[in-house]
């Protein structure tokens, strides 16, 4: 049976399972307190840059299985099944800031006129789905609700596809009435005999952070072997491949690069290690990977000089600024403290992105120049820095950038290029892991 579901907060979170809930046959509204953002998506304009979002709001939005509203109260009131899709951004210390959730939460009690499942998409740390139903039961006098976690593991580029096709959905639950609830809910997954895993709040929680901090862990990993590979005369591209074919290992998020970056994996690693601290267990492997993770991102920069020398003054052209491609997210690009780094050096950025220029301007203003394409930002540039692996930037026309560069000196951190081709041009080249 189809529910009433409220999905509160159009972030990629929200807003990808506010559709994606709709197209499984729910009747959804997403809720957010952004009243511009929710007009423009009632007019079928997405906020985000996002492959194939556009078709399906407003497939969703002409059935009128779906609307948006900044009336939470309302929507609350109206719907049976409650998701917390909101953001849970770092505090400074590591820590994760809750007050969104907990401004949620508030609305809730308020306006718990009927039993109503209320779901955690949001990562939120451990304890606190517990925390919310002790919370809203002491809030309100009532127990006619129940509440589930149920994490997120979307990929920003390639939301849509993972929500229909997710590997697995993670249900933290206690009531068997949220069991059956959050079943037709998932109809459309559960019918196609997607794995479920039914589990408590803690394990629920636990996996989502473990999930992160496992991946992050495998890049640093992987991004490690390829500094010493650099060192020992090895191809990283070469052990990774060979790696990937123990199944045990898996070829997956083996690309050594700059450094992982995005709003997850920074953030969830930062949080794994509070928790740790928390509940008083060392979660130092975890610790590492956020050091050695910075480290790559300097790392770029050192091979930047190693080639070119003094950087001063150097005209340095930075060939992609997202955290990675298909998507248009700055938040913790690798290409953020490449930049950062080089302006403290003094040097002049040309950059290019086909998707972050706008983002980017937000964060570096005048302090660097934005170039319309590649052959703008490499006109006249010391070096060329390659950071995102944009499709694109495969196919660079390197005869062409060859005539434009004031020097042909190519650093790929992203093992995009072939470095006997680009080396044929006369230029000099440094991949990751590749000497
Ligand atoms: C990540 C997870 O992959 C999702 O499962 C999860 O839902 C999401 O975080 C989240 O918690 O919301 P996302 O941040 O979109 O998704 O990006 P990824 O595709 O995982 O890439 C993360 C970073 O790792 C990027 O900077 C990427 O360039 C880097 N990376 C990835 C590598 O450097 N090497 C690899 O082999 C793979």
């Amino acid at each position: 049976m189809s529910k009433k579901i409220t999905v509160v907060g159009t972030g990629y979170v929200g807003l990808i399972a506010a559709i994606g809930f709709a197209d499984f046959g729910n009747q959804v509204i997403g809720v957010d307190i952004d009243k511009e953002k929710v007009d423009k998506l009632n007019a079928g304009i997405p906020p985000i840059y996002e492959h194939g979002i556009h078709d399906y709001l407003e497939r969703n939005l002409k059935s009128k299985r779906l609307r948006f509203s900044s009336d939470i109260a309302s929507s609350i009131i109206e719907s049976e099944v409650i998701f917390i899709g909101v953001g849970t951004p770092p505090k400074d210390n590591g820590d994760v800031d809750l007050s969104q959730v907990e401004n949620v939460i508030n609305e809730i009690c308020k306006n718990l006129n009927d039993y109503k499942v209320i779901v955690t998409k949001s990562t939120v740390p451990v304890g606190t789905n517990k925390w919310i139903k002790e919370y809203i039961k002491e809030k309100t006098n009532s127990d006619n609700f129940d509440v589930v976690s149920n994490p997120e593991f979307l990929r920003e580029g390639k939301a849509i596809t993972d929500f229909f096709h997710p590997d697995r959905v993670i249900i933290g639950y206690e009531s068997e009435k949220s069991k059956e609830i959050l079943k037709d809910v998932y109809r459309s997954l559960y019918l196609v005999e997607t794995p479920f895993v039914w589990c408590n709040y803690e394990t629920a929680e636990l996996i989502k952070y473990a999930n992160n901090a496992f991946l992050a862990t495998k890049i640093t990993f992987i991004n490690q072997i390829a500094n010493l590979s650099e060192t020992i005369g090895a191809d990283v591209n070469e052990v990774a491949k060979a790696l990937g074919m123990d199944g045990r290992i898996n070829s997956k998020f083996l690309h050594a690069g700059p450094g992982y970056g995005g709003s997850c994996f920074p953030k969830d690693t930062k949080a794994l290690v509070q928790i740790g601290a928390k509940y008083g267990v060392n979660m130092s492997l975890v610790k590492e990977v956020i050091n050695s993770n910075e480290l790559q991102k300097i790392r770029m920069v050192k091979k930047l000089e190693n080639v070119l020398g003094d950087l001063k003054d150097k005209c340095i052209a930075v060939l992609g600024l997202a955290f990675k491609s298909e998507t248009d997210d700055m938040r913790e690009s690798p290409a953020i403290s490449i930049i950062n780094e080089l302006i403290k050096n003094n040097c002049k950025i040309k950059a290019h992105d086909p998707k972050a220029l706008n983002n980017a301007k937000k964060l570096f203003g005048d302090k660097i120049i934005y170039c319309k394409d590649s052959l703008e930002a490499v006109k006249d540039a010391d070096a060329l820095i390659l950071v995102t692996e944009w499709n694109e930037y495969r196919s660079l026309d390197l005869n062409n950038i060859a005539k434009l560069v004031k020097q042909k000196i190519i650093i790929d951190t992203r093992n995009m290029l072939s470095p006997k081709k680009v080396k044929e041009l006369g230029f000099i080249y440094e991949g990751v892991g590749r000497k």
